[in-house]
């Protein structure tokens, strides 16, 4: 395969308009402030940014309640502006792909105010309606004490409507083949301005049969050929990340057996094993969801992410394994939601301990997939529990000690800006850490840099490694002649690793460290011995450095014996 699918050994930023950068003084980020932010992105070294919501919104789900899909919030700026930002990245070299909301609008959509209005309207069956209250109206809910029903009644339409998140959000009948076709129709408009994909909503859900005679909804698979069908043709190097969080038992049904479906989807199943084995020490959970979730087509990708814009949800996880998680990363009730999850950001879970951070890092960097950094992450940023839900850490970006952290001007930003404690911006911002040479900052571009120097990762197959420690986690990928070797100590004490690379003749006998000056020889018996440190982590080259004139031109050319 020619070595061109660029989400295949991407770096992704995540971010909201509302809360990167005001530049009209209002106190909500817009479009032209996001444009002004690039040259930091592309500094950065990422290489697509995941837009979320910014279409016209009554905004009563930061944006997942969409009233408009062929528009730009005016809080955010126009379509104008839109368009200059697609440009702005695409001179960067920088990809956008935005999120395609598809499975409910908003309640204030015009679609939902001309079903509601009549049994006879032209958007009735847009939606989901029952005359009765549907027995499974309790049943379903995603958010969990928050949100009380999946059916609510509606007194205009004098029906009830599903719902399967808030109730402000109607599910859209996805089954309807007038719907189907707006669908592609927001596709194709959003990909004429300018981005390069959709990180998409739902999934599940969006492709699930509803109805309140529907008892347990079953999954259309075949509805996702159908997305990649049009935007292949409409734009052939455009891609869709689900968001999916399944069992690995049904990942190929989402990506196709021929690779047919979606391009990427979340590792939401790897996510939760890595926040245990961050909590445990132990990597085995670990190492069995990398198991579980390596088939794949060979143009498909895992979206690797440590925290997002959602709580981090530990539903998958055993009761005995979310309470070790719970204990060591939210113990209070207020950091915990949805009886699932933990709602805070990533440094505060790890008590800002450097080490840590950068273990998960690495860890994420270094795993099969594409890693998707959460705004704000990069520089450490912390959390406000005092917002409801997730709102928490969904604060503006701390850019400097200017006022409201050099966000906006306005005294009253849409969200406050962290402004106490150790993550207040007065300590955390990215003007302080720029330059400071030892920054979380400059760490993580130069992590990220590296990273993009190791296809490996992104393309090639990989083997755990046998160190009969289970805090030690070791991964090695083969790609086109070349192998890479991570070794990780998920322990707060120092930990001796041993292990042979696993690879025939003398392959394996040196490591070459990529990030310091310490490398590996093995001794005579082909054993590698390491001294790790609390929370060491270890980025290899095998062989030598002449990595690049040993590279192949296809895959599966021996080590051995090259071309
Ligand atoms: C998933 C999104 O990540 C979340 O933020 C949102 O609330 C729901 N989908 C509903 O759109
Ligand atoms: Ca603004």
């Amino acid at each position: 395969m020619i070595d061109d699918l660029w989400y295949k050994n991407g770096v992704f930023y995540c971010l909201s308009v509302g809360t990167y950068m005001d530049a009209n003084g209002d106190g909500i980020g817009d479009f032209k402030g996001l444009l002004r932010r690039l040259d930091y992105l592309h500094g950065l070294g990422v290489t697509a940014i995941w837009l979320m919501p910014f279409q016209p919104s009554p905004g009563k789900d930061d944006g997942y309640d969409i009233s408009d899909y062929y528009g730009v919030d005016p809080r955010y700026g126009t379509l104008g502006d839109f368009v200059e930002f697609t440009h702005g990245c695409q001179q960067r070299g920088i990809r956008v792909i935005v999120d395609l909301v598809v499975n409910h609008t908003s309640d204030a959509h015009p679609w939902f105010r001309d079903a509601r209005s009549s049994p006879d309207s032209r958007h009735r069956d847009w939606y989901v309606w029952a005359d009765k209250r549907p027995a499974s109206a309790s049943k379903g809910m995603v958010f969990p004490g928050v949100q009380k029903s999946t059916w609510t009644h509606d007194k205009e339409a004098k029906a009830w409507f599903f719902h399967r998140f808030y109730d402000f959000q109607p599910d859209l009948n996805t089954s309807n083949p007038y719907v189907q076709a707006e669908i592609l129709k927001i596709m194709g408009f959003w990909i004429q301005l300018g981005v390069s994909g959709f990180r998409m909503d739902a999934v599940p859900f969006v492709i699930s049969t509803k109805g309140a005679k529907v008892r347990t909804p079953v999954e259309q698979y075949n509805m996702l050929r159908s997305l990649r069908e049009f935007l292949q043709w409409r734009q052939g190097n455009a891609i869709i990340l689900a968001e999916a969080n399944v069992l690995p038992e049904t990942d190929m049904e989402y990506f196709g057996m021929d690779g047919d479906r979606m391009h990427m989807m979340f590792n939401f199943h790897v996510n939760q094993n890595l926040f245990y084995a961050m909590a445990s020490a132990d990597s085995r959970p670990l190492a069995k969801a990398l198991k579980a979730t390596r088939p794949r087509p060979a143009s498909a990708q895992w979206g690797l992410f440590l925290r997002n814009h959602d709580e981090l949800d530990l539903g998958r996880l055993t009761k005995a394994q979310r309470d070790v998680v719970f204990k060591n990363f939210g113990p209070d009730k207020n950091m915990q939601l949805y009886d699932r999850g933990i709602r805070r950001r990533l440094a505060p879970m790890l008590g800002g301990d450097r080490r840590r951070l950068e273990l998960a890092y690495s860890l994420m960097c270094t795993l099969p997939g594409t890693p998707v950094i959460r705004y704000g992450d990069e520089i450490g940023m912390g959390d406000n529990l005092d917002l409801p839900e997730r709102n928490c850490a969904r604060t503006p970006m701390q850019w400097s000690m200017e006022p409201q952290a050099g966000f906006t001007k306005n005294e009253r930003p849409c969200s406050p800006v962290i402004d106490k404690g150790p993550y207040g911006y007065e300590h955390i911002n990215v003007a302080k850490q720029r330059r400071d040479p030892n920054s979380m900052l400059n760490w993580t571009e130069r992590i990220i840099r590296m990273r993009k120097e190791v296809p490996e990762i992104g393309w090639g197959d990989f083997s755990l490694i046998a160190t009969r420690d289970p805090a030690i986690l070791a991964i090695r990928y083969d790609w086109r002649n070349n192998s890479v070797l991570f070794v990780h100590n998920l322990d707060e004490k120092p930990r001796e690793a041993s292990f042979s690379v696993g690879l025939a003749g003398d392959e394996g006998k040196h490591l070459i460290n990529l990030l310091s000056e310490d490398h590996s020889e093995a001794n005579n018996r082909g054993k590698h011995t390491l001294m790790l440190e609390a929370y060491g982590y270890r980025w290899y080259r095998v062989g030598g450095l002449d990595y690049l004139l040993k590279r192949s031109d296809i895959d599966g050319v021996n080590a051995n014996h090259p071309e």
